[in-house]
């Protein structure tokens, strides 16, 4: 077997031979002269960036002059020799041997100089690159990883659902259709949610995750058309058991990014304390206490019986420093399989996460209905059409049991631990009302 190409990552960890000479691949971040005889290079290869250093007494004469035609982005392998440097990044440098060009870059539209979101969007392919976008997509790798080893550490099945769908899940305003076909018409999928009911009662607990989509006419910068979420479904639990296990979902991705990704929670200037303090238990407020705080301070003119908007969430959520559970929404709210609490029928046993910091809802679920008379007459309620929903229907018809589960948006998520403030950054390519492109 070949030994694997060091990585700058691994350098920055210790995972490497000191005093030997190494070899790295990858683009110039960033170039620069101090004199005639000495020259500093930002070398990123993909994992990280590296101080690597050009002496014209050290350096070979022609990697010398090649280092004189380096622009910002250029492809090249180095080799050298690698030295602790407290004052560089990362606390290593490489003293370079040599240099070899791969392709001198175009003049790189992307400079240090401030560029506006629009201008970053439409180059979304080059931005990828600047570190901070970097770190933030790292980041999002890391909480998805997280989440996989949460759930298959725990016994849940990967369930995946399918993407085109013949119906709705979560009301009919903000489907995508697409043609199916001659005879049908499909929906993208709003969430994998039905199908990982009908994986609950085959499996016991499985989690749905993949790609969503919402014609969401709405700009704000928590909105995506197109987006990441993960969905797990459990039998026999119920509403408690729920919040229980998104609790310790969120705290199990919040520890393994401050042990794992803790450099790039440094590149986005996150105070990492703030994330050090989430520990379980959540506070857990009924929807009827949260209401009674926001008919007093609401700016959004909040009537209890009506869902949260933006600004609502915020004001929640400063009252904590951890995220919260809102739980208990109006029936007249909730989607149609929602369980009515057997309590009060007008409020039902859902629950909401809401992050800290005005990142707002980054959870939504709860226990489902499990008769098969009471969704016959809310899916009536709710204007859909009951063929369609006859496979779902079978579940309630074949071993009916309590279930409940859980969508979390992985942008959402990924917002909130970055401290990014608009979700169109924490997704490689984002789609929005008016973004198509790249
Ligand atoms: O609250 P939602 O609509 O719940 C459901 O779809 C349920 N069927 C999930 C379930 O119980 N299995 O969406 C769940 C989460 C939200 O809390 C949010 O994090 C994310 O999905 N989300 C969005 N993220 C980005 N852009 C959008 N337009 C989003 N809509 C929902
Ligand atoms: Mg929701």
């Amino acid at each position: 077997m070949t030994k694997p190409d060091v990585s700058i990552e691994n350098i920055f960890a210790g995972q490497f031979e000191e005093n030997s000479e190494l070899t790295l691949k990858g683009w110039v971040y960033n170039v620069r002269m101090s004199g005639k005889k000495l020259g500093f290079l930002l070398l990123r290869d993909g994992s990280s960036t590296m101080q690597c250093v050009v002496f014209s007494g050290s350096t070979e004469a022609e990697s010398f002059e090649n280092f004189a035609k380096l622009t910002q982005e250029s492809s090249l392998t180095v080799s050298g020799t690698i030295v602790k440097s407290p004052k560089a990044p990362g606390g290593w440098e490489m003293q370079v041997k040599s240099i070899n060009i791969l392709q001198i870059a175009e003049n790189y539209p992307i400079t240090p100089k401030e560029h506006g979101p629009d201008f970053l969007l439409n180059l979304r392919h080059l931005w990828i690159r600047s570190s901070k976008q970097h770190a933030t997509l790292r980041i999002r790798s890391e909480i998805i990883s997280a989440v996989r080893e949460f759930f298959d550490q725990r016994g849940f099945v990967g369930f995946d659902a399918p993407i085109f769908t013949p119906s709705a899940c979560e009301g009919t305003t903000n489907l995508f259709e697409v043609n199916y076909f001659d005879e049908a018409k499909a929906y993208l999928t709003q969430s994998g949610q039905l199908y990982g009911e009908a994986g609950a009662m085959a499996f016991g607990k499985v989690y749905v995750f993949g790609p969503t989509f919402r014609a969401e006419k709405s700009k704000t910068r928590r909105h995506l058309t197109e987006f990441w979420m993960v969905e797990p479904e459990v039998a026999f639990a119920d509403i408690n058991s729920n919040m229980e296990l998104a609790e310790d979902m969120i705290c199990h991705i919040v520890e393994r990014v401050l042990r794992t990704r803790r450099r790039e929670l440094e590149v986005l200037e996150r105070d990492i304390s703030k994330l050090e303090s989430i520990k379980k238990p959540f506070p857990r407020l009924h929807y009827k206490e949260a209401a009674a705080i926001l008919e007093k301070e609401s700016k959004d003119n909040f009537k209890t019986g009506m869902d949260f908007g933006g600004g609502d969430e915020t004001i929640l959520a400063s009252k904590f420093d951890k995220p919260i559970f809102v739980h208990g929404f109006p029936t007249a709210i909730k989607a149609f399989y929602m369980k009515e609490d057997p309590a009060d029928p007008t409020y039902t046993l859902s629950c909401d996460l809401l992050a800290p910091d005005g990142y707002g809802e980054i959870i939504g679920g709860g226990q489902r209905e499990e008769s098969i008379d009471v969704l016959k007459k809310k899916i009536a309620e709710h204007g859909l059409d009951q063929s369609v929903f006859e496979w779902y229907l079978d579940l309630r018809r074949y071993g009916s049991v309590p279930h409940a589960g859980f969508g979390m948006g992985i942008e959402r998520c990924t917002a909130w631990i970055c401290g990014t403030q608009h979700v169109r950054e924490t997704i490689p390519f984002p789609r929005m009302l008016y973004r198509l492109n790249p």
